[in-house]
């Protein structure tokens, strides 16, 4: 498949961007910083540009079969490319997203609360912006997942990936970039959570 990644620059990004190679897939990194890309790969390509030049954008997606996004808490980014794949007639849309988003099967007890109250308060920009790029998501009419992390670590791979609700006694708040990594760019290929924001952890 055709791959274009935004944030492949970032920890998780490269780590994604790396199995999506080694996995056969045409990976179009969009990258501010292409030099911060340390792979290279003759199924790589970069547009480079800022998460506001909606020409670039439109160039990164429009041969795409999929689109991951995972630059953070921009939500007029997710907005723009969002509109460069409906202009691209492009469908599939994997958003990294967090705990902050909720979703109607959460059953967030209080220890979950005040996580969210907690980041609501440290980091006021970055939760409204998750909240609202994520509004942006549900609204649209492409095939999305956003897929939900509390934190994220820097441990090896472990294959094990709990996948579900916030507050159901199995998914809890931490995975590895790699196992989210794996799950992201599962998702292109998988129509299981389309249209859901399934939360993962290790
Ligand atoms: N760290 C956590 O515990 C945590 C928790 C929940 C969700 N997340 C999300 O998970 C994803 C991966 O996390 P990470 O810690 O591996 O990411 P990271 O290393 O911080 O990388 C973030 C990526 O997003 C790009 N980016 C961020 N702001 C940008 C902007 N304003 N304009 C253009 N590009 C921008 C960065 O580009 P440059 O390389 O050019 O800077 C980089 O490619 C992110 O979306 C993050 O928000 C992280």
């Amino acid at each position: 498949m055709r791959i274009t990644l935004f944030g492949a620059t970032g920890r998780m990004g490269q780590l994604l961007t790396q199995l999506a190679l080694d996995a056969g897939h045409e990976v179009t990194a969009y990258a501010r910083t292409p030099g911060k890309l340390r792979i290279t790969h003759p199924n790589l390509s970069v547009v480079a540009g800022q998460l506001d030049d909606d020409e670039a954008i439109l160039e990164a997606v429009r041969t795409a079969d999929a689109v991951i996004e995972g630059v953070g808490s921009e939500s007029e980014a997710t907005r723009r490319i969002i509109t460069a794949m409906n202009t691209a007639g492009v469908k599939r849309f994997v958003v990294v997203s967090t705990c902050s988003v909720p979703d109607p099967d959460d059953l967030p007890d209080a220890k979950f609360k005040m996580l969210v109250r907690f980041v609501k308060t440290a980091a006021p920009r970055a939760y409204a912006e998750v909240r609202a790029a994520a509004q942006a998501v549900r609204a649209s009419d492409l095939d999305w997942t956003l897929v939900r992390v509390a934190k994220l670590n820097d441990k090896a791979a472990s294959g094990n990936v709990k996948v579900g609700n916030y507050g159901h006694g199995v998914v809890g708040l931490s995975v590895t970039r790699a196992d989210m990594a794996a799950f992201l760019l599962a998702q292109v290929s998988d129509g299981t959570y389309v249209r859901s924001a399934p939360a993962i952890s290790n």
